[in-house]
C-alpha cells in the first residue's frame, strides 16, 4: 500500500516536472499562455526558422465564440509579432495564429484557469511577538490558492518556507537577536488548477530584527570588537606572569 502510494507520488512528481511551463509545439510554432490574475491574458509564440521573418496575426475568441477577433495589443520580438496581451479571465479560449491567408497554428477551448498566474501579494504587514511573528497580507479574490511566506537568516543557506490557505501565517521559534530576510508569493493549488500554472511573483524582500524593520541583514557576523580583543590579550599576559612567579617561588 505504502509502495503504491510513492509510486503514484512519484508518478505525479515526474508528471509534473514534466509537463510544468513546457511551452507547447506543434507545426513549428511553439506557445505560451500566462493568465495574469484573471484579468488579462498573454498567448506569446515562438516560430521556427520556417517561419521566421513573417509578422504572424492572432484571432481569438473567448468561451463559445468562433476565433475572429483580431489582436488588438501585439507584442513583439525584434520587430516581428510575438503574442498577444488580451482582457480574459476565467474563460476558455479558441485562437489560431495566421501568416498572410495561411492558417499556420490553432487551439479550441483551452481553459485559461490552467494557466493562472497570481498577483504577487499586497499589503504584506508583520505583527511581533516575543520569538514568533504573524505575517498577513490581502486575500486575492480567487479561491484555490495558497499564500506562502518565505523567511532566513544569513545563516540558512535556503529559505524557510510556511504556508496557508488564507495569508495569515505566524512563523514560530525566531531567534530575537538575527536579522531576518522575509518574503511572500501566492501559488496556486495543483488539485484546482493543474500543473501548468505559474506562481505568482515574490513580493518585495524586507528586512526584520525583533519587530525592528531594517535596510539589510549584513552586519550579523561580528568580528571581535578592539576592546575584546584588548582585555583577553591583557589576561592572558596576567596569566603567564603569575604562572612566571610561581615557577620562580617554587624553584627558589
Ligand atoms: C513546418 O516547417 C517545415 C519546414 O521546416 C515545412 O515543410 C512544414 O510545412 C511546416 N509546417 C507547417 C504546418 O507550417
Ligand atoms: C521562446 O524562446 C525563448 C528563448 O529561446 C524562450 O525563453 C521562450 O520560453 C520561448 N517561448 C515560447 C512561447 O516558446
Ligand atoms: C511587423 O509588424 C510591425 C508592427 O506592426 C511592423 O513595424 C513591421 O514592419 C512588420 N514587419 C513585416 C515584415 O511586415
Ligand atoms: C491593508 O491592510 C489594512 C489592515 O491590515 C486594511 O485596512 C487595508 O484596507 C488594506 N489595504 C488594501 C489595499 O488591501
Ligand atoms: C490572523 O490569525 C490570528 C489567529 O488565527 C488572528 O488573531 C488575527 O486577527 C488574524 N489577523 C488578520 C489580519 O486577519
Amino acid at each position: 500500500m505504502g509502495r503504491v502510494l510513492w509510486v503514484c507520488v512519484t508518478v505525479i512528481l515526474l508528471g509534473n516536472l514534466m509537463t510544468s511551463r513546457e511551452p507547447e509545439t506543434r507545426d513549428n510554432v511553439s506557445i505560451q499562455i500566462i493568465n495574469f490574475n484573471f484579468e488579462r491574458t498573454h498567448v506569446k509564440w515562438n516560430v521556427s526558422e520556417y517561419l521566421a521573418e513573417k509578422n504572424l496575426t492572432f484571432f481569438y475568441g473567448l468561451d463559445k465564440a468562433s476565433p475572429s477577433q483580431q489582436c488588438s495589443h501585439y507584442t513583439f520580438d525584434h520587430g516581428y509579432t510575438a503574442g498577444c496581451l488580451f482582457k480574459a479571465g476565467d474563460n476558455r479560449l479558441t485562437f489560431l495564429l495566421k501568416r498572410e491567408e495561411d492558417e499556420v497554428f490553432e487551439r479550441r477551448n483551452v481553459r485559461l484557469s490552467r494557466y493562472l498566474k497570481p498577483s504577487s501579494p499586497t499589503n504584506v504587514s508583520f505583527t511581533w511577538r516575543e520569538d514568533s511573528v504573524t505575517v498577513t497580507c490581502s486575500d486575492l479574490p480567487i479561491s484555490g490558492l495558497t499564500y506562502e511566506i518565505q523567511h532566513k537568516s544569513i545563516f540558512d543557506q535556503k529559505w524557510l518556507p510556511n504556508t496557508n490557505t488564507i495569508c495569515n501565517i505566524t512563523i514560530d521559534g525566531l531567534d530575537s537577536e538575527k536579522c531576518y530576510f522575509f518574503r511572500a508569493r501566492v501559488i496556486t493549488r495543483m488539485a484546482i488548477y493543474g500543473s501548468k500554472t505559474y506562481p505568482s511573483d515574490w513580493s518585495t524582500v524586507t528586512h526584520w530584527r525583533r519587530n525592528k524593520l531594517e535596510d539589510s541583514c549584513t552586519d550579523i557576523i561580528k568580528t571581535p570588537s578592539p576592546k575584546y580583543v584588548y582585555i583577553i590579550t591583557s589576561l592572558v599576559v596576567f596569566l603567564m606572569v603569575l604562572l612566571l612567579l610561581l615557577f620562580l617561588r617554587k624553584s627558589a
